[in-house]
């Protein structure tokens, strides 16, 4: 028997060896023992990072959601798939077993069939958290259709944008969502965002909020009645191992958003073995992960990680907050939720409530936590670990990206000590190392660079949609031969890595990935708007936030400054999404550069940290006046 379950540090250590000694013999053996294959491959992994060509279990044949589901059926039919909580709590929860998830996910792929998708087809998923979302994502994987899941916080030109990028040819949407005691009227974004997509030629409309909506004839129909009319038997699409997935949108520090391409085998190997070992999932246990299925943590571990496993998996459509602060720990105290995986932003915003609502609810049935999405600060470590684990359940803080597909760093509980701010040890299989800015590497312990991955692992993306040479420049032309993550990392005296955050212009606000120059794109469509440039900024709940320092065209504009803040706000809002909206927007005279023209963020950061002692030399600088001015005005 391989070893898929870890259950102690030694194991960890052997287990780790033989993966990366022999990396091929040991993923096959886990892909043998542990999953359903209608054809076994011919080779397990070719691989070339200066091309860059990545292929795992080439030659075998499969479906994904018969991994999911169907093999379940006999062993855990009527177990709980997916333990739906909504928004409000009096609406109760509702479990959907294995057998009704199977009957479920078949009848939405005919649907999906009936309209003419087929093999290869391109299907954008813009559906708020409710059973539908993950119902049509493993609908398309059935049929083996490619879903593009956009999350439905983004605005209609986002949306826009990442449908025709892929050329999508269906959008599954709500007629609207709940957040907290608001709702949200998704079905307006859909038709503002489809004026511009004319490769969409049918809309699924899931009802939700019963909002009174247009529906555009021969173009959008209910997908009630569709499903009910449609058989609950829908035979798999067999697929090749390296057939794509899904395509999922991350934003690069450049440019438009790289749609990362995630292909099936690879894929849910990796992120079914790291589901079962980071979260210590065994048979029975209750698991929730709140990230939204919109982001690659939805995907991995809401989605295909838990039901690879057989696991149940808690959605919850609401917002940590409603209908008050308590509403995490009440949903874990209410369904005993075993393994919690949540993101740092959230942790802050709770911890500032007091534990007076945390002290209110049960937590005993807590075995695990989990941190995903950005560094989490040494005070909200130790407010996780006290109030909510009570000492007791380890904290897992696992780095990982959209590109890797599964988690890379990170304690295994009860098998790794854990040490706050740090994500420990490499994941099995994964070979980080560091790197210096010559390209060197930097061996042994106590060094601190920029964090690479030597060796390819079975969820590493395969490519950007379109346009594999950005993948290659992105990712495997800053060191040869190697994939570069963008991160910074230090390694201790005991070899646990501590990430440091991003090196490039992508900045984490809230655990959402935001590139600054789209931002910027949006900011200066703004006619009163000359240049700008956006930095980030640490925040107390979000982790950072976004810092713009704006040179108008005309300075006399200077009266109106409340209402241009707000006009560019509400720009940024309408072309990339609420979450992008800057925190702070300074006017300035003009913006640092150097002699070739290049805005120097490197000053405009440190100014924003608000950490001017060593701010280098600015002689050089084209125009060096700029920086005093820029500082006396800092906000
Ligand atoms: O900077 C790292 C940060 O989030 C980036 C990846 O963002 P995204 O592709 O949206 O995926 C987020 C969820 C997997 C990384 O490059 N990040 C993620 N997890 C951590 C982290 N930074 C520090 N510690 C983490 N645990």
């Amino acid at each position: 028997m391989s070893n898929y379950h870890i259950k102690h540090l030694e194991e960890y250590y052997q287990v780790y060896r033989k993966s990366v000694r022999e990396p091929e013999a040991f993923w096959e053996e886990i892909a043998e023992e542990h999953f359903l294959w209608r054809k076994k491959w011919d080779k397990v992994l070719e691989w070339d990072f200066s091309k860059p060509e990545i292929k795992w279990f080439e030659g075998a044949k499969l479906n994904i959601t018969e991994n999911c589901i169907d093999r379940h059926l006999a062993t855990r039919g009527d177990k709980t798939a997916i333990l739906f909580e909504p928004n409000n709590p009096e609406e109760g929860a509702e479990h959907i077993t294995y057998k009704q998830l199977y009957h479920r996910v078949n009848q939405f792929a005919n649907v999906l069939k009936d309209h003419g998708i087929k093999k290869g087809d391109r299907v954008c998923i813009y559906v708020p958290m409710i059973p539908e979302l993950a119902i049509s994502i493993l609908a398309c994987a059935r049929i083996g259709a490619i879903h593009s899941v956009v999350f439905a916080g983004f605005s209609s030109k986002a949306l826009a944008t990442r449908i025709n990028d892929s050329d999508c040819k269906m959008l599954i949407t709500a007629d609207g969502s709940y957040r907290g005691a608001k709702t949200i009227d998704l079905k307006g974004i859909v038709d503002e965002a489809l004026e511009s997509c004319p490769g969409i030629n049918t809309v699924l409309v899931a009802k939700r909020i019963n909002s009174d909506i247009t529906m555009k004839e021969g173009r959008d129909k209910w997908l009630q009645p569709l499903l009910d009319a449609a058989s609950n038997e829908c035979a798999a699409e067999v697929m090749d191992a390296e057939d794509p997935l899904f395509i999922l949108y991350t934003s690069g520090s450049t440019g438009k958003p790289k749609g990362m391409v995630h292909t099936i085998a690879g894929y849910m190997v990796y992120t079914a073995y790291t589901f079962k070992n980071a979260f210590q999932y065994r048979e029975n246990d209750v698991y929730w992960c709140t990230a939204d299925i919109g982001w690659i943590t939805g995907h991995s571990y809401i989605v295909y990680g838990p039901l690879a496993n057989g696991a149940t998996t808690v959605l919850y459509e609401g917002v940590p907050s409603y209908p008050d602060f308590g509403r995490f720990w009440d949903i874990v105290d209410k369904h005993k939720v075993n393994q919690f995986y949540t993101a740092p932003t959230a942790i802050r915003a709770l911890a500032k409530q007091g534990v007076e609502l945390v002290e209110k609810y049960d937590l005993s049935s807590l075995k695990v936590l989990g941190s995903v999405g950005e560094p989490i600060n040494e005070e909200a470590w130790h407010w996780y670990n006290d109030n909510v684990g009570k000492n007791k359940s380890p904290i897992i803080d696992s780095w990982w990206q959209t590109e890797t597909g599964g988690i890379m760093i990170t304690p295994i509980p009860y098998v790794t000590p854990t040490k706050p701010t740090y994500a420990t040890l490499p994941f099995i299989g994964i070979q980080p190392c560091i790197m210096n800015e010559k390209g060197e590497e930097l061996k042994g312990r106590q060094v601190e660079g920029r964090m690479c991955i030597k060796f390819p692992w079975p969820s590493i993306a395969r490519t950007i949609w379109g346009n594999h040479q950005r993948y290659k420049d992105t990712y495997f032309s800053t060191y040869e031969n190697m994939y570069f993550t963008g991160d910074g990392a230090l390694r201790d005296e005991v070899g646990y890595y501590r990430i440091t955050g991003r090196v490039d212009d992508v900045i984490i606000v809230s655990g959402h990935n935001l590139g600054t120059a789209p931002i910027e794109d949006a900011v200066n469509e703004h006619p009163a708007v000359a240049e700008s440039a956006i930095v980030g900024f640490p925040h107390p709940i979000k982790g950072s936030a976004l810092y713009g320092y704006i040179t108008l065209k005309d300075a006399g504009e200077s009266r109106m400054h409340d209402n241009l803040r707000n006009e560019i706000n509400q720009l940024i809002a309408d072309r990339i999404g609420p979450i992008a909206k800057l925190d702070k927007i300074q006017f300035t005279n003009g913006l640092p550069k150097t002699r070739s023209g290049k805005i120097m963020r490197r000053i405009l950061r440190k100014i924003a940290e608000k950490d001017t002692s060593n701010l280098g030399d600015t002689s050089t600088l084209l125009n060096p006046e700029v920086v005093q001015d820029i500082m006396d005005k800092s906000l």
